[in-house]
């Protein structure tokens, strides 16, 4: 009997909005998908394009980037930042024949818990949906043949 797809997703969080947002999430008892991992980091200004791609890379399904609301950033304009380089790794994608939804930007303030909920399991559903990455799937056929 094969497995069903479980995504891997990576959610790098700013400490000031997202990643408080989650926490305040799990206070409030909100579920959502364990299948996202969460990497805080001080400012999504902070998250390179390389950081992205190394996720992906890696073996993760899909990959958002979680900051403050637009003029809400701590560090002014990181959040805008953050967006532009997304945009540049979706189009990157889309020129190697990835699904370019696998990568997305998105926003919320620190009270949102709900917003933080809502987006994990909705993004996760997402990839579920696109099926395993390139690499992750090939990493699955590797394995497969390792224990065939
Ligand atoms: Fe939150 Fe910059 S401090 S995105």
């Amino acid at each position: 009997m094969t497995k069903a797809f479980e995504p891997e997703i990576v959610a790098f969080c700013c400490h000031y909005c997202a990643y408080t947002a989650a926490d305040m999430a799990g206070s409030k008892r909100l579920s959502y998908p364990a299948n996202v991992k969460i990497i805080r980091v001080p400012c999504t200004g902070k998250v390179d394009p390389i950081h992205i791609m190394k996720a992906l890379h890696k073996g993760a399904d899909g990959v958002y980037v979680a900051g403050c609301l637009e003029g809400d950033c701590h560090f002014k304009t990181g959040n805008i930042r953050a967006a532009h380089r997304v945009r540049r790794v979706q189009a990157l994608l889309e020129e190697i024949g990835w699904d370019s939804r696998r990568v997305e930007m998105i926003t919320m303030s620190a009270g949102m818990g709900e917003r933080f909920a809502q987006t994990a399991r909705e993004f996760t559903e997402k990839i579920r949906e696109l099926g395993p990455s390139p690499v992750s799937r090939a990493g699955q056929e590797a394995g497969r043949q390792a224990v065939s």
